[in-house]
């Protein structure tokens, strides 16, 4: 029987991380997966994490089972960050613990399609996940375009996509720090956004993974807390791995706006259902230390510096990268404008791949760098290898 599956080549992303991990050249600068890097090029458990871990370790008196929708203290804790003071929107919003940020896009794409949605919009570029999920559960994505050229976002496309899209139609929208391109809509657009989506009655989807990682944790939420305050129902799929540091721990939620109680009992309990059948409960670990943090003042403060720092480093890298402007036929300069830990640099796959051979640069075949693997020690280095491969 298995000898009928044909064999898939492993994910290109994942497949970096290996490739990097095996060059031996001391020199190499890893623009691959998207992981936080320090100055120092390392990875560190957020020390807010360790400390929350340390009362865990002290405090946490069973490892019982808590059921599909996991911790919902840590659900219930994230929400106001993520929607603001009226974290349910009057009740309108429940959510439940998803493995990673993935999970929660698989659970919103399995119940929207148990709903009735066979068909989705999605600006392209996207995270390669996405088509993948979306595939796996035969959803058809139509593309739109994501950016222009210039480096802006295609307003005029993700509006097109709102209307042509019917109710029973998704639009798939990545809350802040577009990934892969870092190009975010801008409040005016988020604005436009919200409106058509109130006219078309297009279905929200938004994907949100990198909070506090673009402008602050206020402006990361405002686009999509503009969306939810004109939609009658939307899926939010939400992230800690990035801004808790929590990449292996797989912490995530997924959150269902509905137009009333009744309708958002019975959406929850699919979801639910759809959460046992898949993976029956989420782990435990990681969302706990997030609960324990949320409910400490001091600790809340701590991740909240930590995330800043994050943020402002990558900052300084966009800034020197734009202050650089062209390297080669790469024009750097609209990377200060953009957000999170990506941007995408219009070069071929086989300057991709001479940067990888003779430079010991790693970058996703897409042209896509993590900003974050750049430091005052190896930034001077990069901009030179990229104005040699494509000059
Ligand atoms: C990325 O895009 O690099 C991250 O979201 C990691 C992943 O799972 O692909």
């Amino acid at each position: 029987m298995l000898d009928r599956l044909e064999p898939q080549s492993p994910d290109a992303l994942l497949a970096l991380i290996k490739l990097h991990a095996a060059d031996p050249r001391g020199d190499k600068i890893d623009l691959g997966v998207g992981v936080y890097r320090t100055e120092e090029g390392a990875t560190p458990v957020f020390a807010a994490i360790k400390a929350a871990e340390q009362r865990l370790v002290e405090e946490q008196d069973s490892k019982s089972y808590l059921g599909p929708e996991g911790d919902t203290g840590f659900v219930n804790a994230l929400m106001p960050w993520i929607f603001g003071e009226d974290a349910t929107m009057g009740g309108r919003i429940a959510g439940m613990q998803t493995p990673g940020g993935t999970g929660a896009v698989r659970l919103a794409a399995a119940l929207a399609q148990k709903a009735g949605m066979t068909r989705l919009y999605m600006g392209v570029p996207s995270w390669p996940n996405h088509a993948q999920i979306f595939a796996d559960l035969e959803l058809e994505a139509v593309p739109f375009d994501h950016a222009n050229a210039d480096g802006t976002a295609d307003l005029d496309a993700v509006l097109r996509a709102i209307r042509a899209a019917s109710p029973d139609e998704g639009v798939l929208l990545h809350g802040c720090c577009h990934n892969p391109t870092g190009i975010d809509y801008r409040p005016q657009e988020w604005e436009r956004i919200a409106e058509a989506f109130e006219a078309s009655g297009a279905f929200p989807i938004i994907d949100i993974a990198y909070q506090g990682l673009g402008r602050g944790l206020e402006e990361d939420a405002s686009g999509l807390r503009k969306v939810l305050s004109k939609v009658p129902e939307a899926f939010i799929a939400y992230s800690c791995d990035k801004n808790f540091g929590m990449y292996r721990d797989r912490v995530g939620a997924f959150y269902i706006l509905c137009d009333g109680t009744e309708m958002l009992d019975k959406a929850f309990s699919n979801a639910n259902a759809l959460a046992r059948a898949s993976w029956s409960m989420p782990p435990d670990h990681g969302a706990a230390a997030v609960r324990l943090i949320l409910r400490d003042n001091e600790l809340t403060q701590m991740w909240q510096d930590e995330l800043d720092e994050m943020r402002a480093r990558m900052r300084q890298v966009r800034d020197r990268l734009a202050e650089a402007g062209m390297a080669g036929s790469v024009d750097l300069a609209p990377l200060a404008a953009q957000n999170g830990l990506f941007s995408m640099l219009p070069v071929t796959k086989e300057q991709v791949v001479k940067l990888r051979e003779e430079h010991a640069i790693y970058m996703a075949g897409s042209g896509r760098i993590n900003v974050a693997g750049l430091t005052t020690g190896n930034i001077d280095r990069f901009i030179d290898a990229l104005a040699a491969v494509t000059g």
